[in-house]
């Protein structure tokens, strides 16, 4: 029995990864999905009924369900190296002279360089073992239980042999569209880019995150492939696919510089066509003997470049330019755009900053503009296409009036802003309720901008106050549509938690003009308590190192305010803690006290958050690294600041080095 089972699970695995590889692979599926279902719960099921039957590599694990406690470090046995970026044509005829001066004339692939994270896959007898991220290039960290969730990595090949290859782990566009739609509606934040999504999905514990997050692979590197007789790079990729990896069909084996362009010409132009992230062209030389007798710089190969396109632009039509209302009653013009994308998402706004800001760039309504996004997330309208008027624009004209609450708008002299100056304006309300939930200030999980645009709009939420009172409306917010009552609970339970946070989130919450999160940390820390920051006079405040003679006087006219101080009376008796808890809470000596950078992405937490656990442990976060800096954390695409830090010989945490000091700390599992 046990026998004729082995045999049948042998079957359905080679059934299933057959099928997998056609629909994945090959986006060739021969088996309808009833089908591949059927075979899978045949396979389930014999598993669980014979477990000694259930291989580590078997397709049900796709589905994750692994959850493992902590990411264990691997070493890559060769470096996972990256590539030089170059950024223009000249640079690419640089690279290729180089070489020719060494006497070669090679052939070059041309790859895409795709936009996700680089991954390093071992199998042993053809078995997929171990999955590792890149990490420092020396050290990354084990994620099998991920990489087994991702569909297009095969975990059998189809030769049983020993073999490492590498290659890029992405999420597609449609599937970050699809998931940031998903996290919109529960309020959670938005992945940024394809990128950042993957980066998140493969550094989690449960596998079944990962599954869920539709991650793909393009494999494109072979770190030794003189174990199996291979002489180029072009036929690395075909052995690979042979084995049944997913190899970029866009890849191509050229002869000279200006196959080289027209490669980089072809994909500048079919970018946005393409159903994934590309931020560049790798380009190779295609000869492995001439690669090593190339070899290396202290970072780079000097075999490879990674082209990087300059930022995209497309052109669009302004339709319209409409006005919001800001907290502080600041009113901003905002190009409507005719829908576009731009590196695979919708753009159809753009912020225009202010009046200047639109009259320096000319624009007028219905002009054709060319739209960039700038870093790859803001999209920023470039310029107008003069050249495409018709003589049907319309001249922009600011606006005199609050396009909300028709009140006449103001500007402070020399500056660029205008305002509207009614405090009770509705705009504003929304505006400052959504700040003073928002993570820096209380931090009340739930109540993201769209669910308070709802209570507002119905009326629940008018005020800071409604916001504590919102318990007394439980029954009826329970039953509106697309709430729920746990939803519902959840949000009453982070309302009331809010009540209990340090002074200098209420302070920042606020919305006292002018006080970021930093200042308010800082009020929080010298006062100690509401009552007594409120008993400053002008003079005091100003005396402060922190706080300039403005920020002094935003202080004090604040707290004069009889509406402020009746909502302060009002947030005190419902039980609002006013006073600083911070400090002595949380010591840990490697950042109680340290003066701390963060340049480029951690994978698993946002520069926001970092900073603000830095400073709960008393450590300050700065912008700028100097000889004052003692720790500079760095994460992936790095600015200058690293170099900065390397040049005068400052601590540096990577990523391994931050998620060991918090997960020490207890502050990330
Ligand atoms: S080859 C030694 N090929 O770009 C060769 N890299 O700065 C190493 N990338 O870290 C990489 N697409 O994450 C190579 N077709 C491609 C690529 C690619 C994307 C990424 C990879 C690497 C970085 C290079």
């Amino acid at each position: 029995m046990l026998e004729e089972k082995r045999k049948r699970v042998l079957e359905l695995t080679e059934i299933l990864e057959k099928a997998n590889y056609e629909y994945y692979v090959l986006a060739n599926p021969t088996l309808t999905d009833q089908e591949f279902d059927k075979y899978m719960r045949e396979l389930e099921n014999i598993e669980k009924d014979y477990p000694e039957l259930a291989s580590p590599s078997s397709p049900t694990k796709r589905v994750g369900g692994e959850v493992i406690e902590k990411f264990e470090k691997i070493r890559h046995s060769i470096p996972m190296l990256s590539l030089p970026d170059v950024f223009n044509e000249d640079e690419i005829r640089d690279f290729d002279e180089r070489i020719k001066k060494a006497g070669y004339n090679p052939q070059y692939v041309c790859e895409l360089k795709i936009d996700g994270l680089s991954g390093s896959f071992h199998y042993e007898d053809g078995v997929l073992v171990t999955g590792a991220t890149r990490g420092d290039g020396v050290v990354g960290e084990n994620i099998t239980h991920n990489v087994k969730t991702i569909r297009s990595l095969p975990l059998k090949l189809k030769e049983k042999i020993n073999i490492e290859v590498r290659g890029e782990i992405y999420m597609p566009r449609k599937v970050l569209a699809k998931l940031n739609q998903e996290r919109s509606e529960l309020n959670l934040p938005l992945f940024q880019n394809c990128r950042n999504a993957a980066a998140g999905s493969i550094r989690q514990l449960d596998s079944k995150i990962a599954a869920g997050r539709g991650l793909d692979t393009w494999i494109y590197h072979l770190p030794n492939p003189v174990d199996y007789g291979i002489k180029t790079q072009w036929e690395s990729l075909e052995f690979m696919k042979k084995l049944g990896f997913k190899i970029n069909p866009a890849n191509r084996l050229v002869n000279n510089i200006d196959e080289i362009l027209d490669f980089i010409d072809e994909y500048r132009n079919k970018r946005d066509t393409l159903s994934y992230d590309i931020d560049g062209v790798v380009i190779k030389v295609n000869d492995l003997k001439m690669q090593q007798e190339l070899g290396y710089t202290s970072k780079f190969p000097r075999w490879a470049i990674a082209y990087k396109f300059p930022a995209l632009e497309v052109l669009t039509k302004l339709t319209d330019i409409i006005f919001t209302v800001g907290r502080t009653g600041r009113i901003t013009p905002n190009a409507v755009l005719e829908p576009v994308i731009v590196m695979g998402s919708t753009i159809s706004r753009a912020t225009l900053h202010n009046e200047d800001y639109v009259l320096e760039k000319g624009l007028k309504i219905g002009d054709i503009v060319s739209i960039r996004k700038a870093g790859d997330v803001i999209p920023e309208v470039v310029e107008p296409k003069l050249e495409r008027r018709t003589g049907n624009e319309k001249d922009f004209v600011m606006i005199t009036n609050c396009p909300i609450c028709g009140s006449v708008l103001g500007k402070k002299p020399g500056q660029v802003d205008h305002y509207c100056l009614n405090p009770h304006c509705p705009a504003r309300h929304i505006e400052g309720l959504i700040h003073f939930c928002s993570r820096k200030a209380m931090n009340i999980d739930g109540l993201g901008e769209k669910i308070i645009e709802d209570f507002f709009n119905l009326g629940y939420i008018k005020s800071i106050i409604d916001i504590y009172h919102l318990d007394v409306h439980k029954k009826d917010l329970q039953e509106l549509e697309g709430y729920g009552r746990k939803s519902i609970e959840n949000l009453l339970e982070a309302i009331e938690n809010s009540k209990k946070n340090s002074l200098e989130r209420l302070l920042f919450g606020l919305g006292i003009n002018g006080i970021g999160d930093k200042t308010a940390l800082v009020l929080a820390k010298k006062f100690k308590t509401l009552d007594n920051l409120m008993a400053q006079s002008e003079e005091d405040l100003k005396a402060l190192k922190d706080i300039g003679p403005i920020l002094a006087k935003n202080i004090y006219t604040f707290f004069q305010n009889v509406d402020n101080l009746e909502l302060i009376n009002n947030l005190v008796m419902l039980g609002i803690n006013t006073l600083y808890l911070g400090e002595g809470e949380k010591y840990s000596e490697l950042i109680t006290d340290k003066r701390f950078v963060v340049t480029g992405t951690i994978s698993f937490m946002g520069r926001d958050e970092i900073e603000a656990l830095i400073e709960s442990y008393g450590g300050h976060p700065s912008s700028s690294v100097s000889s004052k800096t003692d720790v500079v954390i760095v994460g992936d695409k790095p600015g200058s600041k690293a170099d900065k830090a390397k040049e005068l010989n400052i601590e540096i945490w990577d990523e391994e080095k931050l998620s060991d000091v918090l997960k020490n700390l207890g502050e990330l599992n």
